[in-house]
C-alpha cells in the first residue's frame, strides 16, 4: 500500500520524542514564546516582514477576510474571486462573511487561474478582491495577476496552502499578496499536525489579524500597539483594557505545541521540498511518455514545491482506466484537492448564478492524485512508475 502520507513529521521518532519532552517540561502550552519564535523565523525565511500563526490553514482564510472587513478595506456584499479549483475552507470564510464569491476558472495544463481569468473577471464582475490558490505546488503568472490586480484596484490574497516553497523569477508563491495563507496539516510541506500561518507585509493587516486571531482583544499586540487602541477607546486603565474587545474576533489560537513543532520542522523543510520535487520530476518522465495523460506545465516556476502527484488524463474515462491501475497496484487516491469547488452541495446552496469553467471542469472530472512525500521508496517509486504507464 502507498498511502497518501506516511508519516506526520520529517524525522518522525525524534519529533515525537522531543514532543513529549516539551509537554512534559513546558510551563506552558497554551500561545505564547514558542508560537512567536515560529512567526519570526517562518516571515524571516519567505522575507515577508510578518507572520501570525493560526490553529489551521481554515482559519488563516476566514482571518485574512475578517481583518480586511474590519479594516473596511473590504465591505459586506463586495465580491471576491476566488479559484475554482481549491479547498472548501477557501471558498467558504467568502460567504460566511457576507462577501459574495466568483469562480474564476484554471488553465488545467498549469491547474491554477492566470492573469487571463483575473482579468476577464476583475472587468465583468468588478471584483473588490481576488484571492488566488496556489494549486499542489504549481502556480499561475503571478507576476502579472498581481500587476492585474494592481490594475484593476482589487486586493490580491493569496492561499498558498498547497505550494508553501515555490518558487518562480519573480519571487516565492506567497509573497505576491497583500497576505498569503499557509496549512500545517499533516500531509502538506510541513506539519506541526494543525497549524496555519498568515504572511504581510502589511502592519496595519497584521496587527488586525492579532485582534482577530483572538478574541477582538489586544493583548497580543506590543504595549505601544495596546496604547493606541486603549487611548483611541478612551480605556482609563490596565484593570479594563484586559478586557476590551476592539473589532470582530473569534478563538483561532494555535497552542505551543504548534509552535514548537513548528521550530522543529522549519530547518528540514528545504531538504523535504528538493526530495519531493525530484520525485515529483521522475515520474513526470513517464506521465510525458504516456499518451493518455496531460504533462501540466511549470517551465514558469524555478523550484515546484509539490506534494501530492496530480495525474490529469484526457478523458473522463481514461480516469477510470488509471483510478483501476493505480488502486489495483495499492496506490491511495484521491479526486484533485476537491475539483470544480462551484460544483459542491454547499456551493450550490448559496450561490444561484452558474458559472462557466471549462478548465475547472476538466480538472473535477479528469483528475486525480497520490501522495508525494520524502518517505516515497525506490520500490514505492517502481511501483508508481508501472501505475502510470501506458498499457
Ligand atoms: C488550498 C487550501 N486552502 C486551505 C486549506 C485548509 O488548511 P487546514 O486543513 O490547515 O485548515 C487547505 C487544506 O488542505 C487547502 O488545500
Amino acid at each position: 500500500m502507498i498511502p497518501l502520507m506516511k508519516s506526520a513529521f520529517s524525522n518522525e521518532l525524534a519529533t515525537r520524542k522531543a514532543l513529549a519532552d516539551f509537554i512534559l517540561q513546558s510551563p506552558r502550552l497554551s500561545m505564547d514564546m514558542k508560537c512567536m519564535e515560529f512567526e519570526q523565523a517562518f516571515a524571516k525565511r519567505q522575507k515577508m516582514a510578518d507572520a501570525v500563526l493560526f490553529n489551521s490553514g481554515g482559519s488563516a482564510n476566514l482571518a485574512m477576510l475578517q481583518a480586511l472587513l474590519n479594516l473596511g478595506r473590504l465591505k459586506r456584499g463586495d465580491k471576491v474571486g476566488f479559484s475554482a479549483v481549491t479547498w472548501s475552507t477557501n471558498v467558504m470564510p467568502i460567504l460566511q462573511l457576507g462577501l459574495s464569491p466568483v469562480p474564476l476558472d484554471c488553465d488545467p495544463l498549469t491547474l491554477n487561474t492566470m492573469s487571463s481569468h483575473v482579468s476577464a473577471a476583475i472587468r465583468s464582475h468588478g471584483l473588490k478582491a481576488v484571492f488566488i490558490t496556489n494549486v499542489l505546488g504549481f502556480a499561475g503568472d503571478l507576476d502579472q495577476i498581481r500587476k492585474t490586480c494592481r490594475e484593476g484596484g482589487a486586493v490580491l490574497l493569496e492561499d498558498n496552502c498547497e505550494a508553501l516553497g515555490t518558487e518562480l523569477p519573480a519571487g516565492a508563491t506567497g509573497t505576491f499578496g497583500l497576505a498569503s495563507s499557509h496549512s500545517f496539516f499533516v500531509a502538506h510541506h510541513m506539519s506541526t499536525i494543525e497549524g496555519g500561518m498568515v504572511l504581510t507585509s502589511d502592519e496595519e493587516l497584521a496587527e488586525m489579524l492579532r485582534i482577530v486571531r483572538a478574541n477582538g482583544w489586544d493583548r497580543n499586540l506590543s504595549s505601544d500597539r495596546q496604547l493606541k487602541w486603549r487611548r483611541r477607546f478612551k480605556i482609563p486603565d490596565e484593570f479594563q483594557g484586559k478586557y476590551a474587545f476592539y473589532d470582530l474576533g473569534y478563538n483561532l489560537r494555535p497552542t505551543e505545541i504548534t509552535g514548537f513543532l513548528g521550530l522543529l520542522q522549519l530547518p528540514a523543510l528545504d531538504a523535504m521540498i528538493r526530495a519531493r520535487e525530484a520525485n515529483y520530476l521522475r515520474l513526470e518522465k513517464i506521465v510525458a511518455a504516456n499518451p493518455d495523460l496531460f504533462t501540466l506545465k511549470h517551465d514558469h516556476i524555478t523550484l515546484l514545491s509539490n506534494f501530492a502527484f496530480p495525474v490529469l488524463c484526457k478523458t473522463p474515462e481514461l480516469r477510470e482506466k488509471y483510478i483501476l491501475q493505480l488502486s489495483g497496484a495499492g496506490v491511495e487516491i484521491r479526486p484533485m484537492i476537491a475539483g470544480n469547488l462551484a460544483r459542491q452541495p454547499f456551493f450550490k446552496k448559496y450561490v444561484s448564478e452558474s458559472f462557466e469553467l471549462p478548465g475547472a471542469d476538466l480538472v473535477h472530472f479528469n483528475g486525480v492524485y497520490f501522495g508525494n512525500y520524502p518517505e516515497l521508496t525506490a520500490n514505492d517509486l517502481e511501483i508508481l512508475s508501472s501505475a502510470l504507464s501506458h498499457y
